[in-house]
């Protein structure tokens, strides 16, 4: 299944990239961003973004689960994980917001 139209990204390839992600450092909290940079890709809409942080969220859980990581830990992280990865994206959508009004601004000028 596509979860990236505008890059044409299969959530198989964003699984696969997480989970390399997490066998290079298995805390690390992963954003979109990180697995973008990984696949070398970039965000241009962003409009898929928060599939790709469930989709984070989820592989997250499973690697961690078929790793034997006490469950105490992995809601730990996974509750990190849900809330940085919340915060970028309130970042993220008021700078879009901030980018609008600007170039509305600059067209009502
Ligand atoms: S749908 Fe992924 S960047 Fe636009």
């Amino acid at each position: 299944m596509i979860v990236c139209h505008c890059n044409l990204i299969q959530e198989s390839e964003i699984e696969r990239t997480i989970v390399a992600m997490l066998d290079d450092d298995p805390w690390q909290l992963i954003v979109p961003l990180k697995v973008y940079h990984e696949m070398n890709k970039r965000g241009r809409c962003c409009g898929c973004f928060p599939n790709v942080v469930d989709i984070i969220i989820r592989v997250t859980a499973e690697y961690h689960k078929r790793n034997r990581t006490p469950p105490a830990q992995i809601e730990s992280l996974v509750v990190r994980l849900s809330e940085v990865n919340r915060e970028i994206e309130a970042a993220r959508r008021a700078g879009a917001r901030r980018a609008a009004e600007l170039r509305a601004g600059r067209r009502a000028a």
